[in-house]
């Protein structure tokens, strides 16, 4: 990986990636492209101009808990490096920027008072967007919820709910007329699984119950969060963010079988059951017994409130295995630096289930990318396999489109190497390589190529443009 190949070889590969996609390049007209961050990994400044500690400054402090021991002190430094990275991110082309805002920079406590500062600071980012012709695409709860809502019980506490509507129609109020979409939680079961059940995220809580209680109160703040947004007059797109993939059963045998089933209820159907038709899959509620949720009445109405979108995180598959004997290395594929299988036409697998399932609306892959092992030589990083590994997703995703599923746009992760949490430093996932000692960002050679590859859609959909005017009569 990080050998330099020779330059012949080197853009042999690029020219037989973009082959790969080329032909492919029928996106719909609208199909929006752009690459993805969140506050606490890129933002640094942690405590300057008055942010409150998030449960993930707070989990960084605890010994053994990242991987190189460090946290988000300082980061990419993007904060005070807005104006040269919103440059960077415009010298990519991109039709959009996906962010989120950290909740304890806005409002320190997570309830009451808002803090000016921080919410300018949003404002330079989203003006800066603008100013730019780039659409900001916002999250909401990107993880760090504010520490001194986590010492109030954090997300197990159904008060949190309302203070997270609070939050988002504070963020309306503010930001409303500028933001192009809003997505209320990145990743819930992350948070309630990695976060309460198993406990190598923030805040470390190790309960099933305690997870299913916050992923209950998750969904309902997502949909009480879009009724408030909506009361508030905001007009922009809303959904959320889901890490989902397809789960395969290691071998045929029925325990297997049984267990791709209650693996795919925990990730996949215990999410998307309650967003699109109104309730729990019944047979999670059985497996899960006395640690499923407390609800109240009307719950399950608002957390389908309806959504204009859906977003997707997908970074690889899933295998089953009834005694998790059977690792991911024995798919045969090659793994990413985080030791996760690339499985390209997963994606287009869970895209077509998913839309046959739910009937799916708008929707976005909101992240997709990997991480690997990349140093700059001289100036550059061949990182052909990160090229590689976006073309033939990318290309998965096409599959999709051309089998009917309504797909709006495809983000990649990251932008930027950043502080990939329990992982610290270690694992890089950017299209721009940073130097956390000079913080010198240099573009990868896939950065290079997604900007040719938009370069080379951007003239399509021109050509294309008079074309479906004529179509049009
Ligand atoms: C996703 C997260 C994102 C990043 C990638 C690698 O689960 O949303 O912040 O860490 O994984």
């Amino acid at each position: 990986m990080n050998a330099s190949p020779p330059s012949h070889l080197l853009s042999d590969a690029l020219t037989s990636c973009a082959r790969l996609i080329d032909p492919l390049s029928d996106f719909p007209p609208g199909f929006q492209w752009g690459v993805a961050t969140s506050a606490f990994q890129i933002e640094g400044a942690a405590q300057q101009d008055g942010k409150g500690p998030s449960i993930w400054d707070a989990f960084c402090e605890k010994p053994g808990v990242i991987a190189d021991g460090s946290n988000g002190n300082v980061a990419c430094n993007h904060y005070l490096r807005l104006e040269d990275d919103l440059n960077l991110i415009a010298s990519f082309g991109v039709d959009i920027y996906r962010f989120s805002t950290a909740w304890s920079r806005v409002q320190p406590k997570g309830h009451g008072a808002w803090n000016e500062k921080g919410l300018a600071f949003y404002d330079r980012l989203i003006d800066g967007l603008l100013q730019r012709g780039i659409k900001p695409y916002l999250t909401l709860n990107h993880w760090d919820l504010p520490q001194a809502l986590q010492e109030n019980g954090g997300w197990e506490n159904r008060d949190t709910v309302h203070r997270f509507v609070d939050y988002a129609q504070g963020m309306a109020r503010r930001f409303g007329d500028r933001v192009a979409s809003m997505t209320t939680h990145n990743e819930p079961w992350v948070i309630s699984i990695l976060g309460h059940e198993t406990g190598v995220f923030a805040p470390g809580i190790k309960s099933l119950a305690s997870a299913l209680q916050v992923s209950h109160h998750l969904l309902l703040s997502h949909g009480l969060a879009l009724q408030g947004m909506r009361a508030e007059g905001a007009r922009m797109p809303m959904g959320i963010v889901l890490n989902l993939s397809p789960i395969h059963a290691a071998t045929n045998s029925q325990a297997d079988l049984d267990k791709a089933r209650l693996d795919d209820g925990k990730l996949v159907r215990w999410y998307m059951d309650p967003l699109f038709k109104g309730n729990y899959p019944v047979d999670m509620l059985e497996a899960f017994g006395a640690a499923a949720p407390q609800t109240q009445a009307g719950d399950m109405a608002n957390m389908a409130t309806s959504m204009d979108f859906l977003g997707i995180n997908y970074y690889t598959r899933s295998i089953a295995s009834a005694d998790d004997s059977w690792g991911v290395a024995q798919g045969g594929r090659r793994l990413t630096d985080m030791g996760w299988e690339i499985y390209p036409e997963g994606l287009t697998e869970l895209l077509l289930r998913l839309h046959h399932d739910y009937s799916l609306p708008a929707t976005y892959i909101s992240e997709n990318g990997a991480a690997f092992d990349d140093q700059p030589v001289d100036g550059q990083v061949h990182d052909l396999d990160r090229i590689d590994y976006l073309a033939s997703h990318i290309t998965a995703v096409h599959e999709a489109i051309q089998q009917g599923v309504p797909m709006a746009g495809y983000m990649v992760w990251s932008l930027m190497d950043n502080f990939e949490w329990a992982s610290g430093y270690e694992k890089r996932f950017g299209i721009v390589h940073i130097d956390y000692d000079t913080q010198k960002r240099t573009p990868k050679d896939s950065a290079l190529w997604y900007r040719d590859f938009l370069t080379r859609q951007k003239a399509l959909r021109q050509k294309k443009a008079p074309l479906s005017a004529e179509a049009r009569g």
